[in-house]
């Protein structure tokens, strides 16, 4: 059996729970839940639509983001402290409970 964590987004207001394998990364979550998380170039870091902002809680549980990961970042709309992409943070038992906005600034951005 594959161990399951919680992921929480936070969606237009609405807070979703989900329950997800071990090794999904976020952009993977959200799309099997039908999170609006876009994910334009399917997590190969060619894009900035898979931009979540965690809850500082968590932001320090992450590994550090790479320098292909800032780059991008710094191209997303709305940037925060705690600013990630989303298909680059893969879920562990550590992360049980990982907490993430979904921007709306994200979804009028046309690359
Ligand atoms: S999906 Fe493009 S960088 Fe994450």
């Amino acid at each position: 059996m594959t161990e399951t964590v919680k992921i929480i987004f936070i969606d237009k207001g609405e807070t979703k729970e989900f329950n997800v394998p071990v090794g999904t990364t976020v952009l993977e979550a959200a799309h099997n839940n039908n999170i609006d998380l876009e994910g334009a170039c399917e997590g190969s870091l060619a894009c900035s639509t898979c931009h979540v902002v965690v809850d500082k809680n968590f932001y320090d549980l992450l590994n550090e983001p790479s320098e292909d990961e800032e780059d991008m970042l710094d191209l997303a709309f709305g940037l925060t402290p705690t600013s990630r992409l989303g298909c680059q943070i893969v879920m562990t038992k550590e992360l049980d409970g990982l907490t993430l906005i979904v921007p709306d600034e994200t979804r009028n951005v046309s690359m």
